[in-house]
């Protein structure tokens, strides 16, 4: 693959079920991306080097998907000026509404865009970032409006 343009970082390897989601646009429009395992608690120096040289290796957008008391995406986006996209991975114990709370409530000054809870969420990130990125590549626009459009063709009218 080229040069990741997107990292997908994720504070297990359990939250991949949830966040390969985050892939499928990225795929489908031939955004080069990463995908790790950085855990906030269990790797904080991971972390560290990880959100502090993002921008050096290329990176251009970061979703960061956890479960529980989900501070990745947070202290990601405390140590880089990149975008950081939140992915709230349901949990054991309250189905992801702690994950939720701990991405959407950033106090001012750094900012995260926390998408919906779950398998959307994760999917959603992808085609956020997607958007990001065609703000500075006029193929890609073009790649995602078609994207766009071929989604709306295929709603069909009708219930089957
Ligand atoms: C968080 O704890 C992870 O993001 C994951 O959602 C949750 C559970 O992790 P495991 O115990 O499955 O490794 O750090």
């Amino acid at each position: 693959m080229n040069q990741p343009r997107v990292s997908i970082i994720m504070g297990s390897q359990s939250d991949w079920a949830t966040m390969q989601a985050a892939t499928t646009v990225l795929d489908q429009l031939e955004i080069a991306y990463e995908t790790r395992v950085v855990s906030a608690h269990r790797t904080p120096q991971r972390l560290y080097e990880f959100a502090s040289t993002a921008h050096e290796k290329g990176i251009e957008v970061i979703i960061a998907g956890a479960g529980g008391s989900a501070h990745l995406a947070g202290m990601a986006a405390a140590m880089t000026h990149l975008p950081v996209v939140a992915v709230p991975v349901p949990s054991k114990h309250f189905n992801g509404m702690d994950s939720l709370m701990s991405m959407v409530q950033m106090p001012r000054g750094v900012a995260v865009a926390c998408q919906a809870v779950g398998e959307a969420g994760a999917y959603n990130a992808g085609l956020i970032a997607a958007q990001m990125l065609a703000l500075g590549n006029s193929d890609l626009s073009q790649r995602l409006q078609t994207w766009r459009a071929n989604q709306t063709d295929n709603v069909p009218n009708e219930v089957a």
